[in-house]
């Protein structure tokens, strides 16, 4: 998915999203001219070295000779390509929020337990934009998925998919609170089943583990990207919430609002892998557009 998408980045046609970021004021020099030849001849060999590079990374024992269509299936599921990293950041979200006063234990954790977790498609792309950028920063002979480079990289990056489902999960609990909801995950919503107080509270808290985890990574460059999100999903929220009769006509409202409520947390987590991966900031601009 993720990749076929790379591959498309110098095609002239537009989709919405493409449309809509164009109007961002710090993306201009993505309009086309502005591509080098060599920066996206340098993502497509991603793609071009993804077909090894994930079976490789993940341990499959890749026989070209003999691909029974599940195997290929396999292969084709993004949520499959990286499950076992997906448990793994499930379970480390889980001790990222354990705290020693009980009601805020069971209020942080409460959308984190088993079977609740949603359907993990921040992490997911996350992961896999991990995998597209790092096959081609390292030296070929430094390189492979157990040397140690390459395992700080992705351990630096996973963090980053925790970071992106911590402040989406604060999000939603704030969320919640503000709409009245008594549903989410088709369970009780936390407002709802211990009260709003302590769903803002545990909201508050995820950001704030959040935050220390982002400083722990020692990037000021991604940490200002991420602090940006948070005052996005703020901004996105209350434009919501304070829409007039005319601004609900305005396309250019409603994609600007979609941004900062919903597509900025991506983008702007996409931005942050390529740049822990070395990527120059074209190729991270290319993460956060794509
Ligand atoms: C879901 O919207 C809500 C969001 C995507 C973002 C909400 C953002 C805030 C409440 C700002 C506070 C942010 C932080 C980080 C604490 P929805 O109501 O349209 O969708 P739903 O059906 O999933 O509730
Ligand atoms: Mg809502």
């Amino acid at each position: 998915m993720l990749f076929s998408r790379i591959s498309r980045i110098r095609s002239t046609g537009s989709n919405g999203c493409r449309w809509f970021l164009s109007h961002k004021p710090h993306l201009q020099f993505l309009n086309p001219p502005a591509y080098s030849y060599s920066s996206t001849h340098k993502v497509l060999g991603c793609r071009e070295n993804f077909s090894w590079g994930l079976p490789a990374l993940h341990g499959f024992r890749h026989n070209i000779h003999h691909q029974s269509s599940s195997l290929v299936e396999e292969q084709n599921d993004p949520f499959s390509l990286v499950a076992d990293e997906l448990s793994m950041v499930a379970n480390r979200l889980r001790l990222m929020v354990v705290t020693e006063v009980p009601k805020l234990a069971s209020a942080a954790e409460y959308f984190f337990k088993m079977g609740v977790e949603g359907k993990r498609f921040r992490p997911t792309v996350l992961l896999l934009m991990a995998t597209a950028m790092n096959i081609s920063i390292l030296e070929p002979s430094l390189r492979g998925p157990g040397d140690a480079l390459t395992k700080e990289l992705r351990a630096r990056q996973q963090r980053i998919a925790e970071i992106t489902e911590m402040i989406h999960v604060a999000s939603l609990l704030h969320d919640d609170v503000l709409d009245d909801a008594d549903t989410r995950r088709g369970i009780g919503s936390l407002n709802f089943v211990m009260g709003n107080k302590l769903a803002v509270l545990a909201g508050d808290f995820l950001l704030s583990r959040a935050c220390v985890a982002l400083a722990s990574l020692k990037n000021t460059e991604v940490v200002s990207l991420l602090a940006k999100v948070v005052e996005h999903l703020v901004t996105g929220e209350t434009m919501q919430m304070t829409t007039t009769c005319e601004q609900r006509c305005s396309m250019e409202y409603y994609m600007q609002k979609t941004y900062y409520k919903t597509a900025s947390l991506i983008s702007n987590s996409c931005k942050a892998i390529a740049l822990l991966g070395g990527q120059t900031a074209e190729v991270a601009m290319l993460a956060y557009e794509d």
